[in-house]
């Protein structure tokens, strides 16, 4: 668990932003990740939640130089397995079933396992897990609700997800326990759509200025 933790820190420390991303086609999850990569965003969580997600991580694994691809809303077992098999760097998960923990200690590649109680956090660290993803970080309390469980949960370092924006997104990274954030915002469907690279690499390069 120890290395594990450690390549995840690596991970989460190389941006402030991780951004969370949804596709549909390997050829724009392969532009789309150009275009982070290039405004300085170099980690992507490519969510499980469409039927090509699998082909857009292999595809953005092997065609995107410099990118640090994960997998998100990993939910079960079987999930993490295909993950692992195309070669994903990371994977993250909402929250944890049984299942997802035996599965993920088989294998060497980190979870960031979802939370959104203290109780969650302390069962993972028991488990040994000291990174986990704060989620939905606005609905569930916020950067207050997180700020309030920094003395409490020591040794427990979060990235807040769900709700952040390049707004809010410095009211997070200013806590001690906040390593780095998560969010969509970086990579707009409108964008994703249009093919506005541009816009995409623009809003990366503002986010990769904010500083945890
Ligand atoms: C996630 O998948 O972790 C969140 O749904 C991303 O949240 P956002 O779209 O509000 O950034």
């Amino acid at each position: 668990m120890k290395n594990k933790n450690e390549k995840m820190r690596e991970i989460m420390a190389l941006a402030p932003v991780i951004p969370v991303l949804k596709f549909d086609d390997p050829r724009i999850a392969v532009n789309t990740c150009r275009a982070l990569v290039a405004g300085g965003l170099p980690v992507a969580e490519i969510t499980l939640r469409t039927p090509a997600a699998l082909d857009c991580i292999s595809a953005v694994i092997k065609e995107v130089e410099g990118a640090i691809v994960g997998s998100g809303t990993v939910l079960t077992a079987n999930m993490m397995r295909d993950c692992y098999e195309i070669g994903c760097q990371f994977m993250v998960s909402p929250g944890v079933t049984d299942d997802l923990l035996a599965a993920s200690q088989k294998i060497d590649v980190p979870l960031l396992p979802g939370v959104a109680t203290p109780s969650e956090a302390m069962g993972l660290m028991v488990e040994g897990f000291e990174l986990m993803k704060f989620f939905p970080a606005e609905q569930a309390g916020g950067s207050a609700y997180l700020k309030a469980l920094a003395p409490v949960l020591q040794g427990i370092t979060f990235c807040p997800t769900g709700g952040l924006t390049i707004k809010n997104a410095p009211d997070y990274l200013d806590l001690p326990n906040v390593i780095c954030v998560g969010g969509s915002w970086v990579a707009p469907a409108t964008a994703v759509e249009a093919g506005d690279w541009d816009a995409i690499t623009s809003l990366a390069a503002a986010a990769s200025q904010l500083t945890a």
